[in-house]
């Protein structure tokens, strides 16, 4: 994801400016920039590759020392490769206006248009560049009125460091659904996307409010809202440990990132679902007449991105009525899978170089199949073969565990089934509506569940010490018990395994005895009487069962030993809230039995050998 930083003080910006970049270096990045507010006006370094890249450059280039006001970014690719020209800071072909922008500009073409049209002109892919091209069309002698008239016409999300030439002692800052962090020291001031970036620095700071705008000197810094009243913040003060501040404060990436989850589905369907609520998904070469003839589906990926496509299976069939079949990509290559031109072959994966699933994606297309590929990483060499790439935008995932790469992928997965059953006309545009927005409530489920840990801190204290751990379901709650089980057994090295319900008594309750704990999902509304009988079975056998109930599940409780309540949601979002408390659950197992919870041991983040 992105990072912003901006320093206006006494210093030399340039130093402190790079320092700060490389705080921000855990975000995941692959350009970087630095404008500078010099004598001669607005000077920009960028470049594609890495900070010592862009060192090296402002090294060999510059005569900028003793600029102290500045703005820097690290850029993660989303709208245009990562190259030189698509690095920020963005600056107005007027030369007046400089900008670092973290978000995604929803109505770029539009505003290009506008743009255009009044002979501006664009040289980057970037959906950041209309930015300063609009504040700078929008400027006539006073920065905030220009920034606070362009705002009024950005949709999408932003968070916005920008410099004016004419104005060489302040920094402006503004954001909505993006984060931003103003820094307050002695005689300087600073702006960043998150606290390690300044935390050398000060330890004084605050958040900026959504939609509100701060205009910083060397000496203060001024907050206004929307309608440009004053805002005063409290200021917290920081006492993280340096090592602590790289995680945003968090004790390890992976509670970082499931803490994410909300953000990260939200801007990952937010792009694609217009007013309306019709479905835009970008395809270029995949038309609604092909998609309307594919008379099968296979899902092909490794480990959790298997299981979002075994969830995603129960979906699209039961949506679709069509064959659905997840196929493991290490086995798909080599079972002479039968795919053909009727084929939709959808292939999952976080990095997009997994080799199992990048070979998958080869033979499909060798076997003619038409190809969509979910990826969360930009130009990666899935989303690069793949006929058609659907990007999920979770930012970078560092755990090696996945979290939010695998619910983002799901929502996504999910909303391309919507988009098919729409243009085949499987569902009425009723149902498909009701179904997208429910969707788009997912955020605020996963919300609402991370609120409140304690419960599951509570159940995982009970039973860190556990030496074999049964997760049972039936239909898309046993795919999600596949996913269940692999994130408590990869990180806190507890033996486990998911059943289908229905299968444990054909051989596997003979491990059952006294105390085995098994985690019986019940979100499933349809079977609910059967998982019933199924707890029973493993509680007449002395185990102790912990069942995932749905809110309003009032029968279930009095048959387990503990629950989890997953708040009231339509079915589309189940699976999608579902898996939180479970992530949660595999978290504090593996963090009270003291394992390297982001680094487990054997395994990698990218798997690129067979
Ligand atoms: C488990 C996990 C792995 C990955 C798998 C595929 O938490 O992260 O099972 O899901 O290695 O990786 P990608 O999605 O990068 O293809």
């Amino acid at each position: 994801m992105c990072g912003i930083v901006g320093y206006v003080g006494t210093r030399e910006a340039s130093e402190l400016l790079l320092e700060a970049l490389e705080k921000l270096e855990y975000r995941g990045y692959d350009s970087a920039g630095i404008a500078l507010i010099c004598d001669a006006g607005i000077v920009i370094h960028k470049t594609r590759g890495r900070i010592a890249d862009l060192r090296r450059i402002f090294d060999e280039a510059t005569d900028d020392d003793g600029c102290t006001v500045g703005i820097g970014h690290t850029r993660w690719a989303t709208h245009g490769e990562p190259s030189d020209v698509n690095s920020h800071p963005h600056l107005s072909k007027s030369k007046r206006v400089a900008v670092v922008h973290n978000g995604i500009i929803e109505n770029y073409i539009e505003l290009r248009r506008h743009l255009e049209q009044h002979g501006y002109t664009f040289s980057t892919e970037t959906d950041s560049e209309v930015v300063s091209e609009l504040i700078d069309y929008c400027y006539s002698g006073d920065p905030v009125a220009a920034v606070r008239k362009a705002e009024q016409q950005l949709k999408g999300s932003y968070a916005l460091g920008i410099l004016f030439s004419d104005f060489p002692d302040q920094i402006i800052a503004l954001r909505k659904d993006s984060p931003l962090i103003i820094g307050l020291g002695e005689g300087e001031n600073f702006i960043a996307s998150d606290i390690p970036a300044i935390l050398k620095h000060t330890r004084n700071v605050f958040r900026l409010g959504e939609r509100e705008l701060a205009v910083l000197t060397a000496q203060r810094v001024r907050v206004l809202d929307i309608f440009g009243n004053r805002v005063d913040h409290p200021v917290d003060h920081i006492d993280w440990d340096a090592a602590a501040a790289e995680k945003g404060g968090y004790p390890h990436f992976m509670i970082k990132e499931i803490f994410e989850q909300p953000e990260a589905i939200r801007k990952t369907l937010a792009p694609r679902i217009r007013e309306d609520l019709s479905i835009d998904l970008g395809f270029k070469r995949l038309t609604d007449e092909d998609l309307k003839g594919i008379e099968s589906i296979k899902i092909t990926a490794c480990g959790s991105a298997y299981h979002v496509g075994v969830v995603a299976k129960h979906f699209l069939q039961k949506n679709l009525r069509l064959p659905v079949e997840a196929v493991l990509a290490s086995e798909f290559r080599y079972e002479d899978p039968i795919v053909d031109e009727k084929t939709l072959v959808i292939i999952v994966s976080q990095s997009g170089e997994t080799l199992d699933t990048l070979y998958a994606l080869r033979e499909a297309k060798a076997r003619g199949a038409r190809t969509v590929s979910i990826v969360n990483v930009l130009a990666s060499s899935i989303a690069n073969e793949s006929e058609e790439v659907l990007y999920t935008w979770a930012g970078p995932e560092i755990a090696v565990a996945t979290t939010k790469a695998y619910s983002t992928q799901l929502a996504l997965i999910q909303l391309f089934g919507l988009h098919m059953a729409r243009i085949r006309g499987n569902l009425s545009e009723e149902e498909v509506k009701s179904q997208i927005t429910a969707l788009q409530k997912v955020p605020e489920g996963v919300e609402k569940l991370l609120e409140d840990v304690k419960s599951v801190q509570y159940i995982a204290s009970l039973y860190f010490n556990c030496q074999d751990v049964f997760f049972i379901g039936r239909n898309m709650d046993y795919a999600l018990s596949l996913e269940a089980s692999l994130k408590l057994k990869e990180i806190s090295y507890i033996h486990s395994e998911a059943y289908a319900a229905g299968e444990l008594k054909h051989g596997t309750i003979s491990l059952i005895e006294d105390g085995t704990l098994v985690i019986a999902l019940c979100t499933y509304r349809p079977l609910l009487e059967k998982m019933i009988s199924n707890i029973k079975e493993v509680s007449a056998r002395g185990a102790k069962v912990l069942a995932v109930i749905n809110e309003s599940d009032v029968q279930t409780g009095t048959v387990a030993d503990h629950i989890i309540r997953i708040p009231e949601c339509a079915d589309i979002a189940l699976p999608l809230l579902t898996i939180v408390p479970l992530q949660l659950f595999a978290y504090y197992i593996a963090s009270l039995k003291g394992c390297d919870i982001d680094k487990p041991r054997n395994l990698a983040k990218s798997v690129t050998v067979e």
